[in-house]
């Protein structure tokens, strides 16, 4: 696990965004695993500037998104569907049916995440997916209890997500946030070849510290990423505050990725 701690979100958004315009210029059939949230927007945008300033086209680039809330149409303000086409995918030349969502409104909940994982499969897997991280040290929806080997499926959002998500969208309403969602697993995520997570602000420090430098354990699902041999964490002094060796990380990432931060 590499752990890249910059001076500031937005130069972490920068760098992140960068290895991804990277590797969609190096292939042009990149397959994408795409986070929301409010952690991700900075690079999205960064990401589109990119495209548009260096010709970089995603015409051919696939994508699924980790989770969709279960009862929430695409259509829905609120939807990750929603979110992702007004972060992002306008803002690229991406075709819409080469992106994908797991559907809220799936009458067969289980059957729509099994396909969606035989279709990721079918695509030759995820070549880099992005994460956030939750304060509670989720990854997708994957709260604390899930195993480190969970598929696809029906998960069940704690009341501090549930807070968190309220406090950030749905205009600050707790009840106006669903309980359930679809959310690929813990396994389905670890087998993404590259995994690129950023986690900005002092809210995530002890996510952040559980993922770096706790026991590789359900209490913290993105402690799993611990076992992932290409897995980059891109964070601010904020969240990695409580990170014991946080200047070596500091200082080999930057050697490795032959940068000054
Ligand atoms: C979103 C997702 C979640 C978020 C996490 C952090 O698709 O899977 O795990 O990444 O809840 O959310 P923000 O970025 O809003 O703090």
């Amino acid at each position: 696990m590499e752990v890249v701690i910059c001076k500031t979100k937005e130069q972490a958004a920068k760098l992140a965004a960068d290895i991804i315009t990277a590797a969609v210029e190096k292939n042009p059939k990149l397959v994408l695993g795409l986070a929301t949230g409010s952690t991700p927007v900075k690079m999205y945008d960064e990401m589109a500037k990119a495209a548009k300033k260096r010709k970089i086209s995603y015409r051919a680039v696939r994508s699924w998104n980790l989770d969709e809330y279960v009862g929430l149409p695409g259509t829905h303000n609120q939807s990750y569907r929603y979110f992702m086409n007004e972060n992002l995918f306008k803002k690229i030349d991406i075709q819409l049916k080469n992106t994908h969502v797991l559907n809220g409104m799936a009458k067969d909940p289980e059957k729509e995440c099994k396909a969606y994982e035989a279709a990721i499969k079918k695509a030759g897997g995820i070549d880099i997916q992005v994460l956030g991280i939750g304060s509670d040290g989720h990854i997708a929806f994957n709260e604390p209890g899930t195993s480190l080997k969970s598929r696809t499926g029906v998960v069940y959002l704690t009341p501090s997500t549930i807070k968190d998500n309220a406090r950030l969208f749905f205009g600050g309403d707790m009840t106006q946030v669903p309980t359930k969602a679809l959310s690929m697993g813990v396994g389905t995520i670890c087998e993404a070849k590259k995994i690129i997570l950023l986690a900005f602000g002092e809210n995530k420090q002890n996510a952040i510290k559980g993922c770096v430098e706790g026991p590789v354990s359900q209490f913290c699902t993105a402690s799993a990423l611990q076992e992932h041999n290409d897995a980059w964490i891109f964070c601010d002094e904020a969240a990695a505050k409580k990170l014991k060796l946080r200047k070596y990380y500091a200082w080999r990432s930057a050697t490795k990725l032959g940068i000054a931060l």
